[in-house]
């Protein structure tokens, strides 16, 4: 396959996740760094575009001066990703959409349902493929589990428990990261947001469930602090399952723990992003499996997601890396399963943050889908 080349926007020095994107899209040979606007400062822009080889004559200063350049060019880059705070996303989402390039956009969507509506139009308008990167979704162990769940081992599903818990922001701390991330009009929200989003995706993703109702205490720990920093959240879902999520930053000890465990009624699964090459299954009645990534008789074809044979540990940046491929074959045509979170699992997720937020603003009320 021919490789596809990538612009990106946001990812400069000091930054991120854009390092961790860049990684992703080079693992699996299918993309090639060709643009960026990497950074809010002009002159950080142009020397983390240099730091990383881009020709001069694709390194921008602003997003909308790359949408137009690059549309314009021959050999412009096929997609772009959007890796700056979550208020700048949809300035850059649309400018990209309506120039008829493909999105690869981190979580979540945005900070206000007003943009949401508005990247959703131009989704809806655009011939360009819109790419949400929830990318524990990524894992083949989870991807495992999904089918698992959906051919039916685990039986009718009737508890769904999830925890995404950090510490780094148990105090006031003061970096680029926090900054933005506790500011509510550059984040959106807190740990429910950068965090929270996360976990529900995968409870969906894995489970399958479609949410109902749900009910959640936002709570923030740290003085002064104006975006929640702990959500304890009680979901129903259509059909009768009920669960859980905790989503924490200020958990210590817990640098990034991500778990979901998931209890039918013949069976259950439990996976820990801390040792994510592992899932334990369980039959009701009959001793506990420990399932290994890529290890034999998994029976749903979910390794083909591995590189490495199993016992060799892959993690997050291969999760993340088959998200990069599979949009790749999407964008090519040559990818037919329906994994990748799109457009629909962005506004599922703005709507988990927001009624999460009504929720708690009304003392823990019931808020319906
Ligand atoms: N999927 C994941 O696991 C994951 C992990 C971390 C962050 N994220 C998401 O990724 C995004 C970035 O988070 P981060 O932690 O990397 O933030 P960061 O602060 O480290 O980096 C943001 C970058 O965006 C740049 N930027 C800001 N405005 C810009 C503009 N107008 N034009 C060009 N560049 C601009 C900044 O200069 C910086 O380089 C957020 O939406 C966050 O929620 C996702």
């Amino acid at each position: 396959m021919k490789r596809l080349k990538l612009g990106m926007v946001g990812g400069g020095q000091g930054a991120f996740i854009g390092a961790v994107h860049r990684i992703a899209a080079r693992l699996d040979a299918k993309w090639t760094l060709t643009a960026g606007a990497l950074s809010s400062d002009p002159k950080r822009a142009a020397a983390s575009a240099a730091d990383l080889g881009i020709a001069a004559d694709r390194a921008y200063s602003s997003y909308s001066d790359m949408a137009k350049a690059e549309a314009a060019r021959p050999d412009g880059i096929d997609a772009v990703a959007i890796v700056t705070p979550n208020h700048m996303h949809a300035g850059p989402v649309i400018a990209f959409l309506n120039a008829g390039i493909h999105v690869i956009c981190d979580k979540p969507l945005t900070t206000t349902q007003k943009d949401a509506d508005a990247i959703k139009a131009a989704t809806q308008t655009s011939k360009a493929k819109f790419f949400l990167t929830h990318n524990y979704t990524g894992y083949p162990l989870m991807r495992q589990a999904r089918e698992m769940i959906a051919r039916g081992d685990l039986g009718r599903l009737r508890v769904v428990q999830a925890e995404y818990a950090q510490d780094w922001l148990t105090e006031d701390i003061q970096n680029k990261q926090a900054d933005w991330r506790t500011d509510p009009k550059r984040s959106g929200a807190g740990a429910i947001g950068d965090i929270g989003t996360h976990v529900y995706n995968l409870l969906t993703f894995v489970s399958g469930l479609k949410t109902d109702a749900l009910s959640a205490e936002l709570h923030s720990f740290v003085d002064g602090r104006q975006v929640d920093d702990n959500a304890h959240i009680l979901l129903r879902f259509k059909g009768g399952a009920r669960g859980m999520i905790w989503a924490s930053q200020v958990a210590v000890g817990c640098e990034n723990n991500l778990t979901l465990r998931i209890y039918g009624d013949k069976g259950s699964i439990e996976w820990d992003h801390v040792n994510p090459n592992q899932m334990r299954f369980t039959k009701f009645g009959t001793p506990t499996q420990i399932l290994t990534r890529g290890g034999a008789g998994l029976g749903v074809g979910a390794d083909r997601w591995t590189r490495l044979p199993p016992g060799h540990p892959e993690g997050y940046l291969e999760g993340f890396a088959n998200l990069y491929s599979d949009a790749a074959k999407a964008i090519i045509g040559s990818h037919h399963d329906d994994l990748l979170p799109g457009i629909d699992a962005a506004m599922d997720g703005m709507w988990f943050i927001s009624a999460c937020q009504k929720s708690s603003a009304q003392d823990t009320a019931w808020v319906f889908k």
